[in-house]
């Protein structure tokens, strides 16, 4: 069945560009990114998991100003799972410390290239200073508007649908809220993502693997899909230039038909 569209995530492209004049319209609006490999990438070279994730954090600064040199307007990251708090201590402990260092260091330059950073997941599960600093930055970068950065920590898909489940219960209950009201957008509106302009146009997974694991499961329900073999420490701008070009020759159709005017809108 067709539904009525939301928001501004599957408009007519006509209105879009109008929107956007001088942007090719088949730039990505909003990029999500699994960062996968890392571990690979130091096994590769007989280093550390945390030399693996320390180079996958210095990916970051690259592959943001990147985005925003070729018009991306947001960029979503899966930096640390639900299901990574399983993974040994030790290796929580380096991925968590990384963050406090990836903020302290990132932060002047994302003040000064306009990025508003915002942060999903259960962020009352990371150490203290972990989301003491993420949330400090979170505060400091909200009147930003030339860019998004989520970061995803202790982030899982079904655990935020579950959360937006119990948040729109909670209405109910209360009488806000009327059971047969309940559309997609009363869904959309009370998931950790509801800031969000644009659900992910693009979703990217590094080093091979073909799955979501986890990831943004509502919000990707139309995303473009590609995978690549390099790995996290690896990816580079020429990478995200190929997942671009293959991403602007794609039609997107959102269950109608394909257009008979060679138009791909
Ligand atoms: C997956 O690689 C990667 C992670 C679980 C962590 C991602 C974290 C970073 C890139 C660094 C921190 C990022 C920020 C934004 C501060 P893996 O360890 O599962 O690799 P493997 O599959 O090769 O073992």
């Amino acid at each position: 069945m067709l539904r009525p569209r939301l928001r501004q995530d599957r408009p007519d492209t006509r209105q879009f560009r109008k929107e956007r004049p001088g942007i090719n319209v088949n730039v990505p609006r909003h990029i999500a990114i699994i960062m996968d490999g890392n571990g690979r990438w130091a096994a590769e070279r007989a280093l550390p998991r945390w030399e693996g994730h320390r180079e996958g954090a210095k990916r970051v600064r690259p592959i943001v100003e990147h985005c925003i040199d070729r018009g991306v307007k947001a960029l979503t990251l899966y930096a640390f799972s639900v299901q990574n708090w399983g993974r040994p201590k030790d290796e929580i402990g380096t991925l968590m410390g990384l963050l406090t260092q990836f903020i302290a260091l990132e932060k002047p330059h994302l003040i000064q290239k306009g990025v508003r950073v915002q942060a999903i997941g259960e962020l009352e599960r990371l150490p203290q200073d972990a989301e003491h600093s993420i949330r400090t930055l979170v505060a400091e970068t909200a009147e930003n508007t030339r860019f998004t950065l989520t970061i995803c920590l202790s982030y899982g898909g079904r655990e935020e649908i579950v959360r937006a489940m119990k948040r729109v219960a909670s209405k109910v209950q209360e009488g806000e809220l009327r059971p047969e009201d309940i559309t997609e957008q009363s869904v959309e509106e009370n998931l950790d993502t509801f800031f969000q302009r644009h659900d992910p146009d693009l979703v990217i997974r590094t080093s091979g693997e073909q799955r979501l694991s986890n990831f943004l499961l509502w919000q990707s329900a139309y995303a473009e899909l590609w995978f690549t073999e390099v790995l996290w420490p690896d990816f580079n701008t020429s990478d995200l230039d190929e997942a671009l070009g293959s991403f602007a020759s794609r039609e997107r159709r959102y269950g109608l038909v394909k257009s008979t005017n060679g138009n791909k809108e």
